[in-house]
């Protein structure tokens, strides 16, 4: 009987397509997917330790690997991605019972691990670069990932990123083509470019093979077969006007930008190290709002920065309402191992980081469900994703402009179709398939 794997994924997007890679090596070792943990040979957990609610999500559940492994000592606990790259070899002094750790992206280690004579030894394998050419398992054969960079340049100060997937590096241009060629032909329709700060790709790519991340977009737009383009995320201090423009003049390119703020304080994103400060931040806006205006806007926004006053506080609450995000994820500043914000003086206490938490959400839902309203009586493009999580007899999908749909109407996952939007929340939009034109005889 062939060996089964399980496989459970913490963190980004980046973490979800290094488990895609995964299930495609460990399908090409001959392992079969387990659907419970339990059933599993190879437990492999794909982690994540951007905030401290990471890691300890995470270690609950490494909990029950343990005992499983105890029931069956054959059993192989594989741990990868950045917590265990940010703790290296004190993943087997903290957890003896792990087999094999490896740092993310490094699946191909993850399969001589697998081959080696040695199962027994435990082995721990460093971050190293792009892991190449691996096979794919894809979650929804109509959407495909594109990593076009590894690692992050930046020196945020609160994050770990850059510690746990080493410098940027961009990958050649000629092989992302050829991959998002190979994807098209494979029924991908919705690419999404992935990287840590995407709009600096290629600034590190030797000059004959240079080109910039608007001619990257232009030439994957290019691409038969590609209807949807998206990337995540864009650092506001690297969004020009080429990749603003390509927003309203590549057909594929959806009407969408994640713009991370992290602060609306300038003098919070200095001691960051974002780089740039309020004004040059609502400047991107406006910059977007004047090529794209129907553009959705998402965002990042982290409370509670050390030193963050209330004034500076409110100054996050005045951008927040004042772009008014279609989006947005709001976190409470963790202090990350070896980053300098962690010791940082005037690091706040947490009911104080809570209560502007719900502050904070409070304005970013109220203007979300806001915008959201003028969706309301359009008929929209919907990819279709499958049926609705809530109600069984819906569909649901995304728009170009990312939000959930979901609507009454018979169609098949992968399809595109168009849908008359009748209300409209902060989060999802509600509507009814659009009658599709009689042809003409
Ligand atoms: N490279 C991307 C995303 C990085 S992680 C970018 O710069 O946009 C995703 C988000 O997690 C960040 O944008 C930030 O808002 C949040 N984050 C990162 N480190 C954090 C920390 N130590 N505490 C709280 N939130 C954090
Ligand atoms: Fe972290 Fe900043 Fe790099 Fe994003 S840009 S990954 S927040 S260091
Ligand atoms: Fe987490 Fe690593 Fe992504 S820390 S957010 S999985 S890059």
């Amino acid at each position: 009987m062939a060996q089964k794997f399980h496989v459970t994924t913490f963190g980004c997007q980046m973490n979800v397509h290094d488990s895609e890679r995964m299930r495609g090596m460990l399908a090409s070792l001959g392992y079969e997917e387990a659907a419970e943990r339990g059933e599993a040979d190879l437990i492999l957990f794909n982690t994540c330790s951007i905030r401290e609610s990471a890691d300890s999500r995470f270690i609950a559940h490494l909990g029950e690997a343990k005992r499983l492994k105890s029931e069956d000592p054959e059993r192989v606990v594989g741990v990868g991605g950045c917590w265990a790259q940010s703790v290296k070899e004190e993943v087997f002094e903290r957890f003896p019972f792990v087999d094999v750790a490896f740092g993310p992206g490094q699946i191909h280690k993850l399969a001589e691990f697998l081959n080696s004579d040695s199962l027994s030894a435990q082995g721990y394998f460093e971050f190293e670069e792009f892991s190449g050419h691996l096979p794919t398992r894809r979650e929804r054969e109509f959407q495909g990932w594109l990593q076009i960079s590894q690692g992050c340049n930046c020196v945020c100060s609160y994050c770990i990123v850059p510690s746990t997937r080493g410098r940027e590096v961009s990958r050649d241009p000629e092989e992302l083509l050829l991959e998002a060629q190979n994807l098209a032909a494979d029924g991908v329709r919705e690419v999404t470019l992935l990287g840590q700060n995407v709009n600096s790709y290629g600034r590190d790519l030797p000059l004959e093979k240079r080109i910039s991340f608007s001619e990257l977009l232009r030439r994957v737009d290019a691409i038969e077969g590609i209807d949807r383009i998206r990337y995540t995320s864009p650092h506001p201090k690297d969004m020009k006007e080429d990749v603003i423009r390509a927003h309203a003049e590549l057909p594929a390119l959806c009407e969408q930008i994640h713009l991370p703020l992290q602060s609306g304080s300038s003098a919070v994103l200095k001691r960051m190290r974002r780089t740039y400060n309020r004004s040059r931040y609502m400047d991107r806006v406006a910059l977007i709002r004047e090529h794209v205006p129907d553009c959705a806007i998402t965002t990042d926004i982290i409370v509670g920065f050390p030193g963050e006053s209330e004034r500076d506080f409110e100054e996050t609450l005045e951008v927040a309402e004042e772009v008014g995000y279609d989006g947005a994820f709001t976190f409470i500043f963790s202090p990350r191992r070896e980053t300098e914000a962690a010791t940082m003086e005037g690091q706040l206490p947490h009911p104080l980081k809570v209560e502007r938490l719900e502050r904070l959400v409070e304005v970013v839902q109220r203007r979300a469900s806001e915008r959201a309203q003028r969706f309301i009586g359009r008929t929209m493009e919907v990819l279709v994703e499958g049926t609705s999580r809530t109600d069984e007899t819906k569909l649901r999908g995304r728009t170009r402009h990312g939000k959930a749909v979901n609507f009454d109407g018979v169609a098949s996952a992968g399809d595109l179709v168009d849908v008359e939007i009748e209300s409209a929340t902060s989060q999802t939009l509600s509507g009814v398939l659009a009658r599709p034109l009689t042809p003409l005889l």
